[in-house]
């Protein structure tokens, strides 16, 4: 059984003090709900504070990138091992990197690699652009992000996929929840012939791209999608409460 998951992408958003009252006004609520993995993924700056108000409960923590190397004259980045003495989760590949900071395949492969040598468990997004997508090039194109940045051992040691079409993310158009599960089922059979059934059975693969709490439950009621990966809406306290609490309930 695939224990569905919603994330909280909190992009480059919140102060520290910001992010101390975010997670005060969800924390009662998230902890209550236990059907559910529920991660928040602040700025790299609040994930210490963060961890000490979550201390006890149930909620995960993760951080949105890291940088491939363990240590070392890497000016202004942040490495593995740091990400690992504070947080369980680590966001990968991300579009917005790919597109504002230049992240190959090759690129996300090695910090794929190097979160899971630190112990760290990636939220690896894949996804296709508007252009591609309008080229009916989609299945192509997640196929090559997904081999760039695959080996048998990643899904064994807990990689979770995200699928995010670049043209839903952050524009209020999101997918619908049949495409959205047409292409993520599509994305579970390549990872069945490529490392076999029992991987592909047990890999936790999310949506995203402009989900709210009105759209949620479209969905979570698709039978591929095993959760979302929330941008926006996760800056809302009770919208992001609505979200777990619905996928909660439809996933029980
Ligand atoms: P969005 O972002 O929910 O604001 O579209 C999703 C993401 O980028 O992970």
């Amino acid at each position: 059984m695939r224990v569905p998951m919603i994330a909280g992408n909190w992009k480059m958003n919140t102060t520290v003090s910001e992010a101390i009252k975010l997670v005060n006004e969800m924390r009662a609520g998230l902890d209550e709900i236990t059907n559910v993995d529920k991660v928040i993924c602040p700025p790299f700056i609040s994930l210490a504070a963060v961890r000490e108000l979550i201390k006890g409960s149930s909620i995960k923590l993760g951080a949105q990138n890291l940088y491939f190397e363990e240590k070392g004259a890497y000016t202004g980045e942040i490495s593995p091992l740091m990400l690992a003495d504070l947080c369980e989760f680590v966001i990968i590949g991300h579009s917005e990197r790919r597109q504002y900071f230049n992240e190959t395949g090759e690129i996300v492969n090695k910090k794929v690699k190097a979160a899971l040598r630190a112990g760290l468990k990636p939220i690896l997004c894949i996804g296709e652009s508007f252009e591609e997508n309008e080229a009916g090039r989609t299945e192509e194109v997640v196929t090559e992000q997904l081999m760039a940045s695959s080996a048998r051992i990643y899904y064994l040691s807990g990689l979770i996929i995200a699928y995010e079409p670049v043209w839903a993310i952050g524009t209020g158009r999101a997918a619908t929840g049949k495409q959205a599960n047409k292409t993520i089922g599509f994305i579970r059979r390549t990872v069945s012939e490529k490392y076999g059934k029992r991987i592909a059975r047990d890999v936790r693969i999310l949506y995203g791209g402009s989900v709210t709490a009105e759209n949620a439950a479209e969905f979570m009621n698709q039978p591929e999608i095993d959760g979302a990966l929330v941008g926006g809406a996760s800056l809302k306290a009770n919208e992001f409460l609505s979200i777990v609490r619905q996928t909660s309930k439809i996933k029980q």
